[in-house]
């Protein structure tokens, strides 16, 4: 078994045949929530993204620009992929691109130990494949064309043509493994999560599985398969392998026992590559299957999975220059239950930022600090006796503490952020009935206002750590607002105790602090 502690977590590699859209930069962000969480309470972190380059798809767009593969690839994740990153504030560990040397020469290493193995034949075949999707498509994904595509058989997920290829390949015996497989989604019911995943894995593997074909033989855009380099190895074959050459497979043994096995994320549409293919790999090659493949859903736009091909694609970028990194991690992580597809709108995102980001969590940051200036000269108070309500709040922090990372063990991101919001709501309730600025005008109440004041910023700096890997740009100021640094920086502040009442010490100074979450003027979409 992994040691307890040691959380490795991936994202897709995404094809660099385009530039990124919210869809992308979705699976980015929660895979980098559940690290930031998991690395800020002690564990063994790591984070790995990256760029899938090989294949037809990226080749034909190369050609269609003039350009070779491989400089279309530099250029798109020169200008678009790790730009990516930045925009929407990914803490990524490592960034893998399938044409680095570790991994073209790992990849080899694999397919001839498969090989050697006796895991892998040569034959004929011939069969529909999307470009799109990489894959030859099994009969359930084919349909037939409508309009212009009148008459032929497209792809159900791309809606286009699909082409009749017919080469000589090598294949992996994968129909070998269909029973292995379904013993370990028996035996581990949480490695395909959600369950809805889970038991469209197990029905489709019910069925029984084909061989794949693991190589190409008519282009030559791709990884040389070792023992016949008149074929490349199959793109996906190639991209799965991603996880493990990142982290030292073929080359550091020490480094792959530590990280190995990992954590998949991937949308819906890709998992059966990851939760049917892939682990049947590893188990050829006599390696762990992964810890788990969580399923996330679509993002929907106008009751479509958005995309770049169907024209509904939307830049992250549009959003972060309007609403910044944060609001673009803290909408999509909150309004969209992880695991199950969810519908974007500009409205709805608005409305969020402005009741839930500008007036609910800014807005009670930004009045508890300037009370603290106002009547306490910008040093946080020492708490007298407290009273019940201040004994709720207590309350509620130490338990959405539990609850909230409870809900990031089991990936309910959603749950989580609706654990803490508990925290927002309660102190926003406890200061209109507390009325600080009443008590403020009594010096007789001068040790129930320091409480009370004393509660709110406590009450606060849980707040800054618990949100800190959801928005830590807003989270960092408010914690040198708060006077917290003192404690050490906030990414440093040890996540499960962030329950525990009492931590910012009384005399800290208190500094100004602007809008969090700024007014948006009506003209922005
Ligand atoms: N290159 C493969 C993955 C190889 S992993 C070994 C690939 N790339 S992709 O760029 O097409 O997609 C990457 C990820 O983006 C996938 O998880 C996919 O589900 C996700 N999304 C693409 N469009 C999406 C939405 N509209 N909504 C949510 N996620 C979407 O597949």
């Amino acid at each position: 078994m992994p040691d307890a502690s040691s959380f490795y977590i991936t994202t897709p590699i995404f094809y660099v045949n385009d530039v990124p859209h919210i869809g992308h930069a979705y699976t980015e962000v929660a895979a980098d929530v559940l690290a930031r969480w998991h690395r800020q309470a002690g564990d063994d972190t790591w984070l790995l993204t990256g760029t899938d380059e090989h294949g037809q798809k990226i080749l034909r767009t190369a050609t269609a620009n003039g350009t070779t593969p491989k400089e279309w690839a530099d250029k798109l994740v020169a200008e678009s992929w790790q730009p990516l990153l930045k925009t929407v504030d990914i803490a990524n560990d490592d960034f893998i691109r399938t044409t680095d040397e570790r991994h073209e020469k790992n990849v080899q290493l694999f397919v001839q130990r498969l090989h050697d193995a006796g895991h892998i034949y040569a034959g004929e075949y011939e069969a529909l494949y999307c470009v799109g999707c990489e894959e030859f498509k099994p009969q359930s994904e084919i349909i037939d064309g409508t309009g212009e595509y009148e008459g032929q058989k497209v792809c159900a997920i791309h809606s286009k043509p699909l082409e009749l290829l017919q080469e000589k390949n090598y294949f992996f015996r994968m129909s070998e493994f269909a029973d292995r497989l379904l013993a370990l989604y028996e035996s581990r019911p949480d490695f395909v999560q959600p369950e809805s995943a889970r038991n469209e894995v197990i029905a489709f593997v019910r069925q029984g599985l084909s061989d794949l074909s693991i190589s190409r033989s008519s282009f030559d855009w791709g990884i040389k398969v070792p023992w016949d380099d008149s074929h490349v190895v199959y793109v996906w074959f190639d991209a799965l392998l991603n996880y493990i050459t990142a982290v030292g497979y073929g080359q550091d043994d020490a480094a792959f026992d530590r990280r190995w096995p990992g954590t998949h994320i991937v949308g819906k549409d890709i998992l059966r590559f990851h939760a049917v293919i892939w682990p049947a790999m590893l188990m050829a090659a006599g390696l762990e299957v992964p810890a788990k493949v969580f399923a996330h859903g679509w993002l929907l736009v106008g009751g479509e999975k958005m995309s770049k091909s169907k024209l509904t694609g939307i830049a992250p970028s549009q959003i972060t220059e309007t609403f910044g990194s944060d609001a673009f991690r803290y909408y999509f992580m909150r309004a969209i239950n992880f695991g199950q597809d969810g519908s974007f709108s500009w409205e709805d995102l608005a409305a969020r930022y402005q009741a839930e980001l500008a007036n609910g969590f800014g807005n009670l940051a930004s009045r508890v600090v300037a009370m603290v200036n106002r009547y306490f000269d910008g040093v946080v108070p020492g708490a007298g006796a407290y009273t019940s309500a201040d004994e709720a709040v207590q309350r509620v922090v130490a338990e959405a503490t539990d609850a909230a990372d409870a809900s990031i063990a089991s990936f309910a991101i959603h749950d989580a952020m609706s654990a803490i919001w508990r925290i927002v709501d309660e102190l926003n309730g406890y200061i209109t009935i507390q009325e600080p600025w009443v008590l403020a005008k009594d010096e007789a109440s001068r040790e129930r206002l320091g409480t009370v004041l004393y509660t709110a910023a406590e009450g606060l700096r849980a707040l800054a750590v618990l949100l800190s890997p959801v928005i830590p740009v807003a989270t960092t100021k408010l914690w040198a607002a708060l006077g917290a640094s003192a404690l050490g920086p906030l990414e440093a502040q040890p996540l499960r105790d962030a329950g525990r009442w009492g931590q910012l010490p009384p005399g800290a100074s208190v500094s100004p602090l602007e809008a969090l979450f700024p007014r948006i003027e009506a003209s922005s979409e």
